[in-house]
């Protein structure tokens, strides 16, 4: 950043802070009571009158299990991906087709509605890229594309602190950092899902990727035995000591059957015996503390509502046509000619960050970590079924017809 526009981010900082600190004056203390007496006497009331209607709800609940956020009006029970193979599979594009199709909602799917781009406020994507989902390959695709679309890669902010979650004056800083950014920026970095409207900034175009959790772990679990990732860690820190040759050769079969710690996954656990990135929500919940108990509903539902709210894209490389195209269609500033400038550089695109060593997983070892992944399973499908559903919207396949 240059002197001038570093002189700008401090001055935005301060009046951010300052903005920040009015609104928390605290109220004062006749009127908290003023307040107090009218709460309890509001919930006294309705308590009465919602005791019989929250015991009628229970019982509909037991059926009904709504989930508000699902990108289908779905619940979890509907949408089981065990299913997954099969030609009527909901968690397929057809699968989604054929499901809007038998429930009328065929017609009615708005890309406009679908549109986040709209709500942004700020000309730059906000890229907080997770781990092991081929961050790395978009990164590369928009490397590419930058002068095509006259757009600058970012892959470096302001915090160089690699933490499950934030802390506020971080979140703020990183906030306000962003909001800063040149129009035509695409800032790529790993990091949590921002609350600009927090600190009353525009918000950015959130883009991110999504990969099948259990294929993540095992991705992970390899990627870190990697000659290439202890090549980077070794020239970072030298006097790191190398692992042991059995943790190299350590299988993942082996690891999640005997019960070794660095393949348990359990569930509303928040300590981690090791740092693996199991909560592939987590780059969409925030830094929320409620974020980080492994696999719970409650952070996985906040997860969805800022993808529902506030992502223009979630995208998959499993589903590499449909992610290209919805990016073109949606965000046509910086993904114009995407997937021509895919198919010219494919190799070098899909190449990035590969690791080629991946040895064979049992199928009831991903069952038994598959189990422990319920609800971030039910998040990983929200977003393909959006992505379908945006795909859908654009009406570009007339064969699904
Ligand atoms: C590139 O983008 C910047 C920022 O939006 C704009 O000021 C500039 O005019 C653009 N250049 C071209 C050639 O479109
Ligand atoms: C790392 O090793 C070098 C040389 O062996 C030593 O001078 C240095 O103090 C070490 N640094 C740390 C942080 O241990
Ligand atoms: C799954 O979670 C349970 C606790 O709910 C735990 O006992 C088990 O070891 C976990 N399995 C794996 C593979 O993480
Ligand atoms: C994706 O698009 C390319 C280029 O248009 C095409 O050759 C390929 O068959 C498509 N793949 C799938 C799975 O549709
Ligand atoms: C989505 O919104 C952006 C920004 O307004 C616009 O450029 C783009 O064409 C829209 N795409 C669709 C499919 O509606």
């Amino acid at each position: 950043m240059s002197l001038g526009a570093d002189r700008s981010y401090k001055m935005k900082l301060r009046d951010v802070e300052n903005a920040f600190k009015y609104r928390r004056i605290p109220y004062p203390k006749r009127s908290v009571e003023l307040i107090a007496l009218l709460a309890i006497s509001c919930t006294f009331f309705l308590f009465m009158h919602t005791n019989k209607l929250n015991s009628r709800l229970k019982e509909m609940e037991v059926k009904l299990q709504p989930s508000e956020f699902s990108a289908l009006g779905l619940t979890s029970n509907h949408v089981s991906g065990h299913d997954a193979g099969k030609h009527d599979d909901i968690n397929t594009l057809h699968g989604t087709y054929q499901y809007l199709k038998s429930t009328g909602q065929l017609a009615s799917l708005s890309s406009e509605r679908l549109n986040n781009t709209r709500h942004a406020r700020l000309e730059v994507v906000f890229f907080n890229r997770g781990a092991k989902v081929g961050s790395e390959a978009l990164m590369q695709l928009t490397e590419t594309m930058a002068p095509l679309n006259n757009m600058t890669v970012v892959t470096k902010g302001p915090i160089d602190i690699n933490a499950r979650i934030r802390a506020p004056r971080e979140r703020m800083l990183q906030a306000v950092w962003v909001a800063d950014l040149e129009p035509g920026t695409i800032y790529i970095e790993h990091c949590n899902w921002l609350d600009f409207h927090r600190y009353q900034l525009p918000k950015p175009i959130y883009i991110n990727m999504v990969r099948d959790p259990v294929e993540r772990m095992i991705s992970w679990f390899y990627y870190i035995r990697s000659g290439y990732r202890n090549a980077i860690i070794h020239n970072r820190f030298p006097n790191t000591t190398l692992k042991s040759e059995k943790w190299f050769k350590k299988s993942y079969n082996q690891c999640v059957r005997s019960g070794d710690p660095e393949c348990q996954y359990v569930p509303e656990s928040i300590k981690d015996a090791v740092g693996d990135y199991k909560r592939q929500s987590l780059f969409y919940c925030g830094n929320n503390r409620k974020c980080l108990p492994f696999d719970s509903p409650h952070a996985i539902q906040l997860a969805k509502r800022n993808v529902e709210r506030d992502y223009a894209v979630v995208g998959s490389w499993e589903d590499t046509n449909i992610t290209l195209a919805v990016l073109e269609a949606y965000i046509p500033r910086f993904f114009r000619g995407a997937r021509q400038v895919f198919e010219l550089h494919s190799n070098s695109i899909r190449n990035r960050n590969r690791n080629n060593r991946k040895p064979r997983v049992d199928p009831d070892v991903r069952e038994m970590v598959r189990r422990n992944f319920t609800n971030e399973y039910e998040f990983y499908y929200f977003c393909k079924q959006r992505l379908y559903k945006q795909y859908l919207a654009l009406q570009l396949e007339d064969n699904l017809r």
